[in-house]
């Protein structure tokens, strides 16, 4: 196997999944960029030295896991599909091509027998959404999503949460903040994360919505409708960067179509479903939070309440690990299930 963008946020989450995985690793090639050649890391207890990635690394490898950012799987993915590895990217780089099954394993597992030697792993986002609402889905529908994204530091890279980190010792130091990563990197100003909200993730698109938007509605459509054959299904979001280092959060509005839905089927169907804890107590003030969520594999549902002027709608509260469900764990997880049904 082997683990591109090995020395990142994700990466190294990636090799401590693996670690803890069902996957039986023969031999663990961990590649970068030429930055970190010569680097050594640890995958269970053997020290493994970090190569510069070249189309030849790729020589000998059945599974690719890659989190090297979307030009880097666009240069190296389809080298590795040439010489016979299949490939499970956590960039948008191949997520919208029709060929490329884009899996939540929980949710659409079904359909990876289709891949071509790339599977997708969905945005961060999109990932917990999806496995929080396709058990409401199944059991009473779901015709609507309104979505709010509070999202933490880490999804925009180790340099990112870094800055997060020097930024707030600069405020409590009474210094300048220096942002130069926040929003993204791909727009011309930069804004402090700490102490601050940034209604913006990723560049801004010409009918203003964000491309994290954009890939939150689309990536949910694709799931949700090509793959598991569901009724149109309206989504919009507004997607927000919060000064958190770690788990995202996200206030949920949907619509079930079903004004007799009550929010125990709710609950009783979260409860039952994988992937996914009920964390919802008000009579305790038990609800996900970020803090609690980070290192955990699972993603976490609360605050379910119905819509109080609309029959059938209700409002719900999702944290999840964005580097592990989010990434690095749903990335494995994937490759897990291409070994257990034999498609690699
Ligand atoms: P490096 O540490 O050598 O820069 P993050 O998402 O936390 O920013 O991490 C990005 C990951 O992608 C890192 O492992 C980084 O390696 C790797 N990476 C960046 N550019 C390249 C490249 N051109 N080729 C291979 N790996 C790269």
């Amino acid at each position: 196997m082997a683990i591109l963008g090995a020395t990142g946020a994700v990466g190294t989450r990636m090799i401590q999944q693996l670690a803890a995985s069902t996957i039986p690793v023969a031999k663990l090639k961990l590649l970068a960029s030429q930055r970190s050649a010569g680097k050594v890391l640890t995958f269970k207890d053997q020290q493994v030295t970090v190569e510069e990635a070249k189309p030849e690394s790729f020589t000998g490898v059945d599974i690719v896991l890659a989190s090297a950012g979307g030009s880097v799987s666009k240069k190296f993915l389809p080298e590795a599909v040439k010489r016979g590895a299949v490939c499970v990217d956590n960039t948008s780089a191949f997520r919208m091509e029709p060929d490329v099954p884009l899996v939540v394993p929980e949710v659409n597992e079904n359909v990876l027998p289709r891949h071509h030697g790339i599977i997708a792993n969905p945005n961060c986002s999109t990932i917990m959404m999806m496995v929080a609402l396709e058990p409401i889905r199944q059991a009473v529908g779901l015709k609507q999503i309104i979505v709010s994204t509070y999202q933490a530091a880490s999804g925009a890279g180790q340099s990112a949460l870094n800055e997060l980190y020097s930024e707030a010792q600069d405020y409590l130091d009474h210094k300048d903040m220096q942002a130069t990563i926040f929003p993204t990197k791909g727009e011309p100003k930069h804004y402090p994360l700490a102490f601050n909200l940034l209604p913006q993730i990723d560049v801004l698109e010409d009918n203003y919505y964000s491309h994290e938007e954009w890939k939150m509605i689309h990536e949910t459509k694709k799931i949700m409708l090509n793959d598991m054959d569901a009724p149109d299904i309206k989504v919009t979001a507004t997607c927000v960067r919060v000064p958190v280092p770690i788990s995202h959060g996200e206030s949920v509005w949907i619509d079930t179509g079903d004004p007799d839905a009550t929010v125990d089927e709710l609950r009783a169907a979260i409860d039952a479903a994988p992937g996914v804890v009920l964390q919802d107590d008000p009579a305790h003030q038990v609800y996900p939070q970020p803090i609690n969520a980070t290192g955990k594999r699972e993603t976490f549902v609360g605050r379910i309440r119905a819509d109080l002027e609309n029959p059938g709608a209700f409002n719900l509260w999702i944290v999840s690990d964005n580097l592990l469900k989010g990434a690095a764990w749903n990335t494995v997880q994937i490759a897990e299930r291409l070994v257990a049904q034999k498609l690699v």
